[in-house]
């Protein structure tokens, strides 16, 4: 078990020279040392697919970001508790989740550099097992013996799903508004970056304007997170990130840059849309078209801007907290999120 803990750290620090995202680990990395090992300990089970099909995903990597703002809050509050610890855990549980479900709704090959669960094992197993990782974070936020604590995060758990199935009815709907693909992401996404921030503020017990700038600052930030990654989609700098470039695009899912590409496209640019995501007619070649033509009207840089936009608001949210290391750490990481679109 504690081999896998090892492993996990030593490639963090193999790529932290580089990666802006250092200065938060470093920040967080005792407790994140026991939060990763709580999470190796609660993916066990005697049904040995279990933790063997848990243990690809987990043992992948993958940033730890949304654990790693649980635990940077708490310290921000100067917690001196170790309930944060189980709350990251349950955070990352549940992200752990609805990446499974995830990939087996977005038919998805690539997760973390690997292939996905879904692609090895086959569906029903990856959605059983996202469901266990689920009823996990539910123990995980019992123990935290919070009401409040227990509300936030399962009212959070919902609302993902209610975001992942309104996503679904906004499929291949070229004239989907902005503002219903705002309110799918910040389900799928921003609420949960949300809650990892707001449950170091409940645990800590600074009263609800400290709950509530916690709770701002994750959501704009989840926002900004889900905008750069509807941009990476269509990236060739997706697969550096472990994921398959154009899988938004095979699926005809409507995201903000085939938003802003249809509304601002030609008659036949139009046509081409029609044809690749709303009726998912595609051939060779139409991926890159479909690049090509956001390109020219500039629709993935406006996605980054619109990020920035909500970066910004993420850091304002910050405003009420004295300066700390921890301050400085959560505001760098907006500039991180954003700036891992170039
Ligand atoms: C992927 O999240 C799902 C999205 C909300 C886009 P991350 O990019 O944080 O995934 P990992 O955990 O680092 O692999
Ligand atoms: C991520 O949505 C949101 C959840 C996992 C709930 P995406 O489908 O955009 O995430 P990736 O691109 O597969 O990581
Ligand atoms: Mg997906
Ligand atoms: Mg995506």
């Amino acid at each position: 078990m504690s081999s896998n803990v090892v492993s996990i750290s030593e490639r963090r620090n193999a790529d932290a020279a580089t990666n802006p995202i250092k200065t938060l680990q470093t920040l967080v990395s005792d407790d994140m040392g026991l939060v990763n090992e709580l999470i190796l300990d609660r993916m066990q089970s005697p049904v040995a697919l279990i933790p063997e099909l848990a243990g690809h995903l987990i043992s992948s990597g993958g940033k730890r970001l949304r654990p790693m703002l649980t635990l940077a809050s708490a310290q921000l509050l100067g917690y001196q508790g170790k309930r944060h610890i189980g709350l990251a855990t349950a955070v990352e549980f549940i992200h752990t989740a609805t990446l499974l479900h995830d990939d087996v709704v977005d038919e998805s090959n690539m997760r973390r550099g690997k292939k996905t669960a879904n692609l090895i094992w086959g569906n029903q197993p990856t959605v059983l097992v996202g469901d266990f990782l689920f009823s996990r974070a539910f123990e995980l936020m019992v123990e935290s013996d919070s009401l409040r604590v227990l509300k936030i995060l399962s009212s959070t758990s919902a609302i993902i799903t209610e975001g992942e199935v309104l996503q679904l009815t906004t499929a291949n709907d070229l004239t989907t508004p902005e503002e219903k693909y705002l309110e799918v992401i910040t389900a799928k996404t921003a609420v949960l970056f949300a809650a990892a921030c707001e449950v170091a503020g409940v645990v800590s017990e600074q009263g609800r304007k400290v709950e509530e700038a916690l709770d701002a600052y994750g959501k704009y930030l989840g926002i900004a997170f889900q905008l750069v990654d509807d941009a990476l989609d269509y990236s060739a700098k997706q697969a550096t990130l472990g994921k398959e470039i154009g899988d938004d695009f095979r699926e005809g899912k409507v995201t903000l840059p085939v938003i802003l590409a249809y509304r601002r496209g030609t008659e036949s640019e139009r046509k081409f849309w029609k044809r690749t995501v709303e009726r998912r007619r595609q051939e060779d070649g139409d991926l890159e078209e479909a690049i090509q033509i956001m390109t020219q009207h500039g629709t993935l840089n406006a996605t980054v801007e619109r990020a920035r936009h909500y970066g910004a608001m993420a850091k304002d949210a910050l405003a009420i907290f004295g300066d700390s290391p921890a301050k400085t750490a959560l505001s760098d990481i907006v500039d991180f999120c954003i700036e891992r679109a170039y």
